[in-house]
């Protein structure tokens, strides 16, 4: 028989908007959402014949972002794609689970520490005209910060996992983080946004454009 999906795959940046590639969004939509989608496609016949169960990894990013809304909107697309998922599924007996950790940036590969040099480098003229290099390199040491502060305790994530594929009454949402992060999901996601926003400028504000 065949018993479970898990779509783990995926890749992260950060830039502002206007410092990203339209070819960038492409592949982080093909990569992020559009991957899932298509395994999802290719073994829904299995999943529903086994009664299986689909695991998909989704992020903390998919409700609060800084800094990477080309990662968290398709982490946002992937938790809709879910919803709708999981409950066409129940009918078949198909479980459907979303797992959202928080800052694991040190227990994998996902994003390596930002190099305000290459994307200054990269950036065009009339985004270097707007934004200064020393503004580009406090964005970065700010994320860089945020990423060493990652969890090391990457087993958490993947106790999560194994109990969305083992659990006979699996949750349909694992959210795997530090109290800090569970407390910034709430904020934005039981609050008006102006809260959320008012949350993420001040953490934003200590970044200056000059
Ligand atoms: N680490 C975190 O803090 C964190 C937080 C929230 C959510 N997540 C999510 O957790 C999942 C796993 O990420 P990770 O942190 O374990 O990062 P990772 O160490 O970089 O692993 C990413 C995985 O995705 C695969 N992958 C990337 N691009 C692919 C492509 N085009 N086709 C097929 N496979 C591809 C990689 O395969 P190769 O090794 O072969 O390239 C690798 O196995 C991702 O969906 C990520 O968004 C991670």
């Amino acid at each position: 028989g065949f018993w479970g999906l898990v779509n783990n795959a995926g890749i992260s940046t950060f830039g502002e908007t206007g410092w990203l590639s339209m070819e960038k969004y492409e592949k982080f939509v093909d990569v992020n959402l559009l991957g899932s989608i298509r395994t999802t496609l290719a073994f829904l016949p299995l999943l529903r014949k086994y009664k299986g169960r689909m695991v998909f990894m989704s992020s903390i990013n998919a409700y609060c972002t800084l800094g990477n809304g080309i990662y968290s909107m398709t982490k946002a697309a992937i938790e809709k794609f879910c919803d709708s998922l999981r409950l066409e599924m129940k009918k078949f007996g198909v479980l459907v689970c979303i797992i959202q950790p928080g800052n694991y940036a040190r227990s994998t590969n996902i994003q390596p520490p930002i190099n305000a040099e290459q994307i200054w480098s990269e950036l065009n003229e009339e985004e270097k005209a707007v934004y200064s290099k020393e503004y580009v390199q406090e964005r970065a040491d700010f994320v860089n910060k945020i990423l060493n502060e990652g969890c090391t305790a990457g087993h958490e994530v993947v106790d999560a996992i194994m109990d969305a594929l083992m659990s006979p009454v699996p949750k349909a949402r694992y959210l795997v983080a530090k109290l800090k992060e569970k407390l910034l999901v709430f904020i934005c996601t039981a609050f008006p946004t102006m809260v959320m926003d008012l949350v993420m400028s001040y953490a934003l504000s200590k970044v200056k454009l000059t």
